[in-house]
């Protein structure tokens, strides 16, 4: 019999990008595969994202596009799913009628069934219950064959933060940390089929099972590095409020650990943080990145802005751009602010107007450019280790002199900073994928946002272990 096709796109974060994976493997129960083409599918999902009113109008427009779709094909069964999905309910099924279904963060692991309800019987159906049992869903789809080397692994759902402008506790819930046994467990399958780098996921891993009971994150962080097989191990969000010093530790005890931090501070203004519930002062941030940089001298730090926070004066921004100059940031994300219907910050007066918001992010990105290219310059000449993606965007071109293909491989250093290099392609030995195999680079050129350079030594292991499978 010939597999339904089920089309995936996702909107948003890590998390949705994690979750994407959770339902395309829990429709594989259900006879579906994976659709080269939209055209082609029997079933689109669209996975969507609320954080910025950006990112939701992003999603009402992709699924207006569909709607000429469905009268070509009134078989076509559409869903959606996320963030603005369990925000919005079943009003986006009266604002769309040629939607099928809608279903919240906490129903995946109800979707099969959902999806086999429309199938059989043509209704309209809205799942927005934020009941599930996290690792009643999570322990239905274990493990799936995957190609890439580094993959997301969410240990925790939710958050219970509430910082004022935020509406993930609103759409993802009270935070939940998964059980560190299923953690392991589907990491060990990962690694099993391929995988080498994970990154853990959580709104703050750093309050990872404290609520539960369960082991703390530096303890989960040393059983994951326990687990054969695995090379690297990332993680990310770490709220700045619970950075503690055990897990600054981990980074110089855990050899598997990347060298790298994620430790978003929104502003460098004490009353901004506070009107934005942050719960930490810029001195309090700035003395954890001294502690940490003590503990670990070479770690990347990497941070997320928002600017134009309503109330935000030049002078709170003049201390968003001290604060980035003083901790030389590796890399950053910045966002002009975006009121959310849920976030309570959306009822505070003094709203920063958009032109001032939008010449503000623009000075934040010149300054951190330069800061960018001033510590990639810095790399030319050394040399560093990467784990290789995959085929970089750019593709082949033909070497002049020797007439010879020449494809462009992307990696990630220790430090997440992008390499990019080159290599003829050997059609004799078709012994010429690079993929996930650690290789030693001589930096020769840097970017804002990446490197450029040589590979030197190619991991004679990784050459071994390819396509093979190691579970612990
Ligand atoms: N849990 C993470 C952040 C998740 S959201 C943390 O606490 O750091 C990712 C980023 O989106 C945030 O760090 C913030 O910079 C940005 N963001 C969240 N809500 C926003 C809003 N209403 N407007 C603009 N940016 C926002
Ligand atoms: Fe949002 Fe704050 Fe929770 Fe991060 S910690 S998800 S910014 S409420
Ligand atoms: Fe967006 Fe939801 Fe992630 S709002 S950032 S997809 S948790």
């Amino acid at each position: 019999m010939l597999k339904k096709q089920v089309y995936m796109h996702t909107i948003g974060c890590q998390m949705n990008v994690y979750d994407s994976d959770q339902i395309v493997k829990g429709l594989k129960s259900l006879e579906y595969e994976t659709a080269s083409s939209m055209d082609r599918a029997d079933l689109i999902i669209l996975n969507t994202c609320a954080i910025r009113e950006k990112a939701q109008q992003k999603a009402y427009s992709f699924l207006g596009r569909l709607a000429k779709l469905k009268r070509k094909k009134p078989d076509l069964i559409i869903g959606v799913g996320g963030c603005v999905a369990q925000q919005e309910g079943e009003k986006i099924l009266t604002r769309m009628p040629h939607l099928d279904f809608v279903f919240g963060t906490r129903a995946i692991g109800r979707l099969p069934g959902i999806v086999r309800q429309v199938a059989s019987q043509g209704s309209r159906i809205v799942d927005v219950e934020m009941s599930a049992d996290i690792d009643e869903f999570e322990s239905k789809f274990s493990s799936m064959e995957t190609g890439k080397p580094t993959r997301f692994v969410t240990i925790m759902r939710g958050c219970d933060n509430y910082c004022a402008y935020c509406v993930v506790p609103y759409v993802r819930g009270q935070e939940l940390s998964r059980n560190p046994e299923k953690i392991i467990q589907e990491i060990r399958a990962l690694v099993a089929s391929g995988v080498r780098e994970v990154t853990l996921l959580g709104q703050n891993v750093n309050s990872y099972g404290l609520k539960e009971g369960l082991c703390s994150f530096p303890e989960l962080l040393k059983k994951v590095n326990d687990i054969k097989g695995i090379k690297r191990i990332r993680f990310t969000t770490s709220h700045p409020k619970d950075l503690s010093e055990d897990l600054m530790g981990a980074f110089a005890e855990l050899e598997k650990l990347c060298n790298h931090i994620h430790l978003p501070v929104q502003s460098g203004s004490n009353r901004i943080l506070k009107r934005m519930n942050r719960k930490y002062t810029r001195e309090g941030y700035l003395e954890k990145v001294a502690l940490l940089r003590h503990h670990q001298p070479d770690i990347a730090v990497t941070s997320d802005f928002i600017v134009g926070f309503p109330g935000e004066t030049e002078d709170d921004f003049k201390k968003t751009l001290d604060m980035i100059h003083r901790v030389q940031y590796d890399g950053l994300f910045a966002f002009k602010y975006s009121g959310r219907p849920s976030a309570p910050s959306v009822h505070m007066s003094d709203k920063v107007p958009e032109r001032e918001k939008r010449d503000r992010l623009q000075e934040l990105f010149r300054l951190q450019e330069r800061i960018a290219i001033q510590k990639n310059q810095a790399l030319v000449n050394t040399t560093q280790e990467i784990l290789v993606d995959g085929l970089s965007r750019n593709k082949s071109e033909i070497n002049i002199s020797s007439g010879l293909e020449q494809v462009q491989w992307t990696g990630r250093t220790t430090t997440n900073k992008i390499v990019n290099f080159s290599r003829e392609k050997d059609n004799d030995s078709g012994n010429d994928d690079y993929t996930g195999m650690m290789v030693q680079i001589k930096i020769e050129k840097a970017f804002p946002h990446s490197l450029w350079g040589r590979p030197v030594y190619i991991e004679p292991e990784a050459l071994d272990l390819k396509g093979e499978s190691y579970a612990a």
